[in-house]
């Protein structure tokens, strides 16, 4: 695989649409083809980027022996189905997040990913985002000390958002602001993960939204703990009923400099800095882009462009820059180059603390213990 380029397949065309222009500069990329179900719409795509293969059957794509990779960015309840066969169908997998809503299919992905020893990889922004890779050099720097604490949050209003959106458990949803939390106090080859887990429903949505789900909760909010650490992350998610700008945040108390997430969109990052000098008072500070990291002709995507309602992201500026980042990452694993980052196991506990806070939640609060593989 390493002497030529990675032929992928892209399906679902909304945000999936936004890594199509990123594959096409990869030099190690070969963008061969999308899929959606609307055959309008695939087209219309296909023609924007010039793209010949064109599917609005999903088998179709797996039975495409052109096809080294798929990356899924379809519905929610799609993702552990649609994962699983193509693994089964020996692709490679990217998928967004998060990596499935059952329990079931976290496992069967795992175990068919160790079995067939392709990549699996969770696309999951924020461990690629600007703010994140700032804190995690400090941290790996030594410059905030020991860490003492970390806060995630997800809030965002998702009215009027596609059908499977309505009343979904917000933890069923939390891998942004679980995923940093873990990420900064993983090392390479032994990743941070969670141990158990307690989470609080709070308030209520409207009882129109309730059925679908069978979940109540307006907030909810959860602390986990963590393999091997005296470290307790808590983190917060809402999508319905709850009057919060849209929000993925994520703060670091530490012992000798804290990082705390802005607190509006187009802010800056705090620094908090133990001691008394007048000179160490919280301060702003700017985060650079890390493009570096990135092969040349896809440095561009990091480009911090949204538009003025923070829903619909230009191409490859979104989500504090990740998108070529996330690419990246994954096509250099498919390669054999590095490895996946969130990789299968990783990205199942990931995906798990949502779904047992969700159970704990349930449950008025019990402790839940999260699957480990
Ligand atoms: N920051 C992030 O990581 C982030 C941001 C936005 C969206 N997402 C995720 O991306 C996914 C898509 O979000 P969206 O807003 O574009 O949703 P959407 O509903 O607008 O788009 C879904 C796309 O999938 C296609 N699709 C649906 N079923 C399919 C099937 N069986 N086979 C092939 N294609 C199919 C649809 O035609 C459509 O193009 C969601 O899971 C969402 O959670 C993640």
């Amino acid at each position: 695989m390493s002497e030529r380029k990675v032929r992928v397949a892209i399906v679902g065309l909304g945000f999936g649409a936004e890594f199509i222009p990123i594959y096409q500069h990869h030099p190690d990329a070969e963008m061969v083809a999308v899929c959606r179900r609307d055959e309008a719409g695939v087209n219309a795509c296909a023609d924007k980027f010039n793209i010949a293969k064109r599917y609005t059957r999903y088998e179709d794509v797996l039975n495409d022996p052109d096809i080294d990779a798929v990356h899924i960015n379809s519905p929610i309840p799609d993702h552990g189905p649609q994962t699983i066969a193509a693994l089964n169908a020996g692709k490679h997998v990217a998928c967004t997040v998060p990596m499935a809503t059952e329990k079931s299919q976290i496992e069967e992905i795992v175990k068919l990913q160790r079995a067939t020893g392709l990549v699996y990889m969770m696309m999951e922004t924020v461990v690629y985002a600007r703010e994140y890779l700032f804190a995690k050099g400090m941290y790996d720097r030594g410059e905030l000390g020991r860490i003492q604490f970390l806060r995630g949050s997800h809030q965002q209003d998702m009215d009027g958002w596609p059908n499977y959106w309505p009343g979904l458990p917000p933890m069923w949803y939390a891998t942004h602001c679980v995923s940093p939390c873990l990420g900064i106090l993983s090392t390479p080859g032994k990743p941070a993960l969670a141990s158990s887990v307690v989470c609080h429903g709070s308030g209520r949505i409207r009882e129109e939204l309730i059925p679908k789900y069978g979940s109540p909760f307006a907030v909810q909010s959860a602390t986990f703990k963590i393999h091997g650490s005296d470290v307790v992350a808590e983190v917060t998610r809402s999508l319905f009923d709850t009057a919060r700008q849209y929000r993925e945040s994520f703060d670091v108390t530490a012992s000798d400099v804290s990082f705390e997430w802005q607190q509006l969109e187009g802010e800056e990052p705090v620094l908090h800095t133990r001691g008394l000098q007048e000179a160490k008072i919280p301060r702003r500070v700017p985060v650079p882009d890390y493009a570096d990291r990135l092969p040349e002709p896809i440095r561009k995507f990091t480009g911090a462009i949204h538009d003025a309602t923070h829903l619909s992201f230009v191409q490859g500026g979104g989500h504090g820059g990740s998108h070529p980042h996330l690419a990246h990452n994954f096509l250099m694993a498919v390669l054999g180059k590095q490895p996946a980052f969130p990789d299968a196991p990783t990205s199942a506990n990931y995906t798990l603390v949502g779904l047992c806070a969700h159970e704990s939640a349930t449950a008025g609060g019990t402790r839940v213990e999260i699957p480990q593989y």
